[in-house]
């Protein structure tokens, strides 16, 4: 069976989206639906599905590549998974994660590193942590025509000095200096923004400030989209979960029990069957 055959077969194409078309979104009021993606097949049914972004995330490490953080990612790794990707999509637009130490050390590394992902990896965009401290390297990448997707809030390349995974933005001064390098970063070109683990009311408030859209991934419903990985969403990952995540299906139990079928059936001698040859 063909990747095409199973889901999507008979829809009408969609246009390929590019990140103004993201942008126009938030004016028609139309929510951004986004998911995680870091393989062909999987990149295909979400495409096909109708999320208008796929993100290449480095929650590659921890959901796919047996990581305990996004720390260890690198380069090498999100380029493969995004050429995976990017020859999977007919129409979303295509996310790549700046991996931890791709974008820090210098405006000039995290420009160099962000045309890599555009043109070997064949992704539309990219997207890093970060509010003040990215501003230059956003600006620069904006510049030369690269879209930018920020990311604000939770941002997990920081968990050393975050001291965990926990809610941020929770006081007054936090909120307000959120607010402050969300308006930054839609000031340095950025094409949206994706806000993780703050409070609900903070994620409405900086999305009425904005004219980009927000993504938000444990920032309520206020946000203008939403970004779930892949992963979580299928039941595919029985790591640490946070609250916010909804389970769309439970396809680890699925696969697990399909294996243990296979393994009984193996022992028993019922597979293969009885024919001479096949
Ligand atoms: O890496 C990732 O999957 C992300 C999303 C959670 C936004 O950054």
């Amino acid at each position: 069976m063909s990747s095409d055959s199973a889901v999507g077969a008979g829809r009408t194409p969609r246009a390929k989206l590019t990140a103004p078309m993201i942008v126009e979104m938030k004016r028609r009021g139309e929510p951004v639906a986004v998911v995680t993606a870091y393989d062909f097949p999987t990149a295909r049914l979400a495409d096909q599905a109708g999320a208008e972004i796929l993100l290449v995330g480095d929650s590659v490490g921890t959901v796919l590549l047996g990581y305990d953080s996004t720390l260890p990612v690198s380069m090498a790794d999100i380029l493969h998974h995004t050429r995976a990707v990017t020859r999977a999509r007919t129409s979303a637009l295509v996310v790549a994660d700046m991996p931890f130490m791709s974008y820090q050390v210098s405006v000039e590394q995290a420009v160099e590193n962000a045309g890599r992902l555009i043109q070997e990896g064949g992704a539309d965009a990219v997207k890093l942590e970060g509010g003040e401290r990215v501003a230059a390297a956003v600006r620069r990448m904006v510049e030369i025509g690269i879209p930018v997707m920020g990311h604000l809030g939770l941002t997990p390349q920081s968990v050393l000095a975050m001291g965990g995974y926990r809610v941020q933005a929770r006081g007054e001064a936090d909120q307000e200096r959120l607010l402050k390098e969300a308006k930054l970063l839609e000031e340095c070109g950025c094409f949206s923004i994706v806000l993780e683990s703050i409070p609900a009311r903070l994620g409405s408030e900086v999305s009425r400030a904005l004219h980009v859209p927000t993504i938000g991934i444990g920032a309520g419903v206020g946000c203008d989209g939403q970004v779930l990985v892949s992963n979580d969403l299928l039941g595919l990952y029985h790591g640490r979960t946070a609250k916010f995540v909804r389970r769309y299906a439970e396809l680890g139990d699925m696969v697990r029990g399909a294996f243990e079928r296979y393994v009984a059936d193996v022992k028993a001698r019922r597979f293969p069957g009885d024919a001479e040859s096949y």
